[in-house]
């Protein structure tokens, strides 16, 4: 893109709508260094940090982004402090009490990628709320990854997907792509067309390592915390210029 500095309904007013990407997904990176940047604790940056979940959130689902997927809490986040991870868990239930009434008013139905029987009772008990109140909703899907690692997702597809083998739910000739897909937390969702991480790191670090076969990634050294509606905007408009070719030509 040219040099010039676009406001946001510039940018929106560039973008294909005929050609959005279905899904987007974020691995929500520097929140750390955007404190330590200002002499804070850690914990300032994500809660900083979750004031943009907010706006990117509000962001996609008005552009018309049909599946959002955002890396909260990986399985290797347990390494952490626990100052730390009690203050992460307490943003997250911030978050839902905050925003699920307004999530819910847009239609915005929430699915959690990650196994929450790990997450502590509260944060379990509001996710599980978040979850079962948005159940039926029709607009935007908002994929939260929790206690998730890709890793783990494919493992734990594997077993479940041995169990039903074992019970004759399915032949192990029934195995494709499809199939296995229907196992992992994005179920039938379709496969991220973008992903994007910020904070200048350039690594998947577990992120939904089966789904991102033929995604493409943009890169920016903006920490999350002040990555904006500008920078989703500017991701999407970049993602419309890639030639998608599949393997093919
Ligand atoms: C990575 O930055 C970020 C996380 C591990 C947490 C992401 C969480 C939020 C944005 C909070 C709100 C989320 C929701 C869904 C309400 P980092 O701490 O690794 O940053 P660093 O690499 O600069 O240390």
């Amino acid at each position: 893109m040219d040099k010039k500095e676009y406001t946001v309904e510039e940018l929106k007013n560039k973008i294909d709508r005929s050609r959005l990407p279905k899904h987007v997904a974020i691995i929500m990176d520097g929140n750390g260094r955007w404190a330590s940047k200002r002499f804070l604790p850690r914990n300032f940056g994500h809660q900083e940090g979750m004031e943009r979940v907010i706006e990117i959130v509000g962001a996609a689902s008005n552009l018309g982004i049909k599946h959002l997927s955002l890396y909260a809490f990986s399985t290797e986040n347990w390494k952490r402090p626990l100052d730390e991870i009690q203050g992460l868990m307490k943003i997250l239930v911030q978050y839902i009490r905050r925003e699920l009434d307004k999530l819910h008013r847009n239609n915005v139905k929430i699915n959690i990628m990650g196994d929450i029987n790990k997450l502590p009772e509260l944060a379990k008990n509001e996710v599980e709320r978040a979850v079962k109140t948005t159940c039926k909703n029709t607009g935007m899907i908002l994929n939260i990854g929790l206690n998730y690692g890709g890793r783990d997702e494919i493992i734990t597809g594997i077993k479940n997907i041995l169990k039903d083998v074992e019970m004759g739910k399915i032949s192990i000739d029934d195995i494709d792509e499809n199939t296995f897909k229907s196992y992992l937390y994005t179920c039938d969702q379709p496969d991220p067309d973008l992903l994007i991480r910020p904070s200048g790191e350039l690594r998947l670090s577990n992120f939904m390592l089966y789904q991102v076969a033929y995604t493409e990634f943009w890169f920016s050294d903006i920490l999350w915390p002040d990555f904006t509606e500008k920078h989703l905007l500017l991701s999407i408009l970049d993602y419309q210029k890639r030639n998608r070719r599949f393997g093919g030509i």
